[in-house]
């Protein structure tokens, strides 16, 4: 069957600054989601996570490349029919949930005011109503509409960024590090949700993370991201039972062990940039194993492709 792609990012260029101090952050980045599937994005600190959904988001201008939601292009110039649609289905839950809320306004105000701004002559009482079942569908209380972002905690202020999000109704929702800032015991709730949310109205995640402990259990495929460059990408359960790149492979070493005999036998892997020398042979995009792609060169590909192979 044939799956529908919902997003198609090709090429993606985004550069910082100018002339002299022009910084790379995003190069020629490709990939696709479909559409109903949870598609990660790991990568260290700085690697350029949050710039691809900024990008996607069109909160950054990209400087090369295409962005296609539904074969329609949407970074550079678009019409306000398009703009209107995209602002709709596309929506963003931030990494921060101390910082991503407007502290001055009351949970109502910012609960609604995408909506708001959308729909512009939307009545009052339907508009409470929604309010309502925003907050209900995440788990908290309508009477938490009065409210200001600083009475909550951080596992709610998450919540109240959720309920932001789905009362437009979004097809897509990139989640950047949904839970990194909050606490354990109450990262799993947040998880349970998207994950719910997923069933019941067939959203499309791309879900960031800067480690791949998390990532196993909600995506489907995953794109491994280094310094601006997508590495690695396959399936999840391929992807982390075969890892290829020696950048993946270092990730992966720094996920703890439940056996702590091994893990204080283990080494911790260290990527070393400088060992790839494409001065003379160009990397490019190669299948190693089925739908399971690195970036690499034909000598590191051959190497590659022994890893598994007994
Ligand atoms: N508006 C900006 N102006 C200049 N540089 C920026 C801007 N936004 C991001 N950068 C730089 O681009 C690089 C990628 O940043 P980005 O926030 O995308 O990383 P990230 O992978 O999301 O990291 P983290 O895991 O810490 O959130 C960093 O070096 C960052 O300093
Ligand atoms: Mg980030």
């Amino acid at each position: 069957m044939e799956r529908e792609v919902l997003l198609d990012v090709k090429d993606l260029d985004v550069t910082f600054g100018e002339r002299r101090k022009k910084y790379e952050a995003v190069k020629k980045v490709n990939f696709k989601i479909y559409k109903g599937e949870t598609f990660g994005l790991v990568g260290e600190s700085g690697s350029g996570k949050t710039t691809i959904g900024r990008a996607i988001m069109r909160i950054v201008p990209s400087s090369g490349g295409e962005i296609l939601y539904k074969g329609q292009k949407i970074n550079g110039k678009i019409t306000a029919e398009l703009d209107h649609k995209v602002i709709r289905e596309i929506q963003m839950i931030f990494q921060d949930p101390q910082a991503s809320l407007n502290e001055r306004a009351k949970v109502d105000y910012i609960i609604s005011e995408g909506l708001m701004n959308l729909e512009k002559g939307l009545d009052e009482s339907e508009r409470k109503k929604r309010v309502d079942q925003a907050l209900l569908d995440v788990g908290l209380l309508p009477e938490f509409s009065s409210r200001f972002p600083h009475e909550f905690s951080g596992g709610q202020r998450q919540r109240i960024g959720i309920a932001r999000s789905l009362i437009m109704n979004p097809e897509f929702i990139i989640a950047d590090e949904p839970i990194s800032a909050l606490d354990v015991s109450v990262r799993a709730q947040v998880l349970n949700l998207l994950a719910d949310m997923q069933k019941k109205r067939q959203i499309t995640y791309l879900f960031i993370a800067h480690d791949l402990s998390v990532m196993r259990f909600i995506t489907d495929r995953i794109a491994v991201i280094c310094k601006g460059e997508i590495v690695e990408m396959g399936e999840t359960e391929e992807l982390i039972t075969h890892p290829i790149h020696p950048y993946t492979r270092a990730l992966l070493s720094a996920i703890p062990m439940p056996d702590p005999k091994h893990e204080k036998e283990k080494k911790l892997l260290v990527y070393e940039p400088s060992v790839h020398d494409y001065s003379q042979d160009e990397a490019s995009w190669q299948e190693i194993r089925k739908e399971h792609f690195v970036l690499a060169n034909q000598k590191e590909a051959e190497a590659y492709k022994q890893l598994y192979e007994k």
